[in-house]
């Protein structure tokens, strides 16, 4: 007998008919998607990215907390260049879900979030800030380096964080309130972690430091996110650059772990550095004719110092930390002092 055939799909709900429920593939949490085709603002997906699980379940329960309740800002800490940023837009890519990116630093104002009056044809109109764009466009705000934002952008950021909160636009003509998208979701990123740091945060002068505990104390939602486990770390890194040989990039992680380790040395050692370096070690050498010469065939592991030069070497100030990581370098790669 044949089956009988299944009964048609439930008619969409009214206010979510856009979203299906959705897992990123080996990831155990269930996230939501924005059905359809691929919306403008939405970031590229990174096909070899790397999700740590802990990491996504604390951004899933920031934007669809699943006991209802009301979504929370989330504050993602970490070290420079553990993937703050990268995941928060690499979840908004796989749920098609638009994302505005920017920095606070002390040229961010409050226009730039809120807003501002623009000139044209002998009269003036309003220009929407990032914030509101995002806010009525139902979009995640992605505040960078939140620890830069001066009193004013802190005090103009309260309102905003609040998940009801009223946001006035004194600016727009005439003046009016934002209207909440309902699927709007706000991050912000810092490079110190946690309270452990505090004595250095918001260090520039002119801050206002209850101000800026006000605002952190608005971010119901932290993420610590770490450095990556050296096996993780590996295959991102691998998956990345396919022809960087697996000894070498296992020798380039303990290089990092060592780093990160040492007591002497404060420069954060990060996934970006790593990558650049590995780049650079793969690559080889090119000559004007197109020949590509791998540095393995110069004979000694030296190349490996010298790529690091460049790739990140160079840009750390300190020297006696320079210093240190040419050694760290050195003992790994067994590499001699000429
Ligand atoms: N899980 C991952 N899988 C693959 N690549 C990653 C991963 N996390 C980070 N990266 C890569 O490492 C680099 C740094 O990531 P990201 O910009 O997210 O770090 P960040 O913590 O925001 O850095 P910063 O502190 O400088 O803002 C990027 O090139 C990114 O592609
Ligand atoms: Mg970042």
């Amino acid at each position: 007998m044949p089956k009988p055939a299944p009964p048609p799909p439930p008619p969409p709900v009214a206010g979510h008919a856009a979203w299906e429920d959705y897992a990123i593939p080996g990831i155990d949490v269930r996230l939501r998607r924005f059905l359809g085709p691929r919306r403008s603002g939405v970031p590229a997906i990174n096909p070899v990215y790397q999700f740590r699980e802990a990491l996504v379940r604390e951004i899933a329960w920031a934007v669809w907390p699943h006991d209802d309740g009301d979504w929370s800002p989330s504050l993602l800490c970490g070290p420079k260049s553990s993937g703050k940023t990268t995941l928060v837009e690499q979840i908004a890519a796989h749920c098609n879900i638009p994302v505005f990116r920017t920095n606070m630093n002390v040229g961010t104002t409050v226009r730039h979030l809120k807003g501002r009056r623009g000139a044209r044809q002998g009269g003036t109109y309003f220009v929407p800030g990032i914030a509101v764009t995002a806010m009525e466009e139902g979009a995640w705000l992605l505040l960078d380096e939140i620890s830069g934002a001066t009193p004013p952008v802190a005090l103009s950021l309260f309102p905003i964080l609040e998940p009801g909160g009223e946001v006035h636009l004194e600016e727009a003509e005439p003046p009016r309130y934002v209207e909440r998208h309902p699927d709007f979701r706000i991050f912000a990123t810092d490079n110190t972690i946690g309270a452990e740091q505090e004595d250095t945060r918001f260090s520039y002068g002119g801050t206002n430091p209850e101000v800026n505990e006000a605002l952190l104390d608005r971010f119901l939602s932290t993420v610590q996110v770490g450095y990556m486990e050296p096996m993780q770390e590996f295959t991102a890194i691998k998956a990345t650059v396919p022809g960087i040989p697996a000894q070498e990039l296992e020798g380039m992680i303990r290089v990092a772990r060592a780093v990160r380790d040492a007591d002497d040395i404060e420069h954060a050692f990060g996934m970006r550095m790593l990558i650049a370096w590995a780049r650079r070690v793969a690559s080889g050498t090119l000559t004007a004719d197109g020949t590509v010469i791998p540095f393995s065939a110069t004979g000694d592991d030296s190349y490996l110092l010298e790529q690091a030069g460049p790739a990140f070497l160079d840009r750390i100030r300190s020297r006696a930390e320079r210093d240190s990581i040419c050694e760290v370098i050195r003992r790994v790669f067994a590499i001699e002092t000429k």
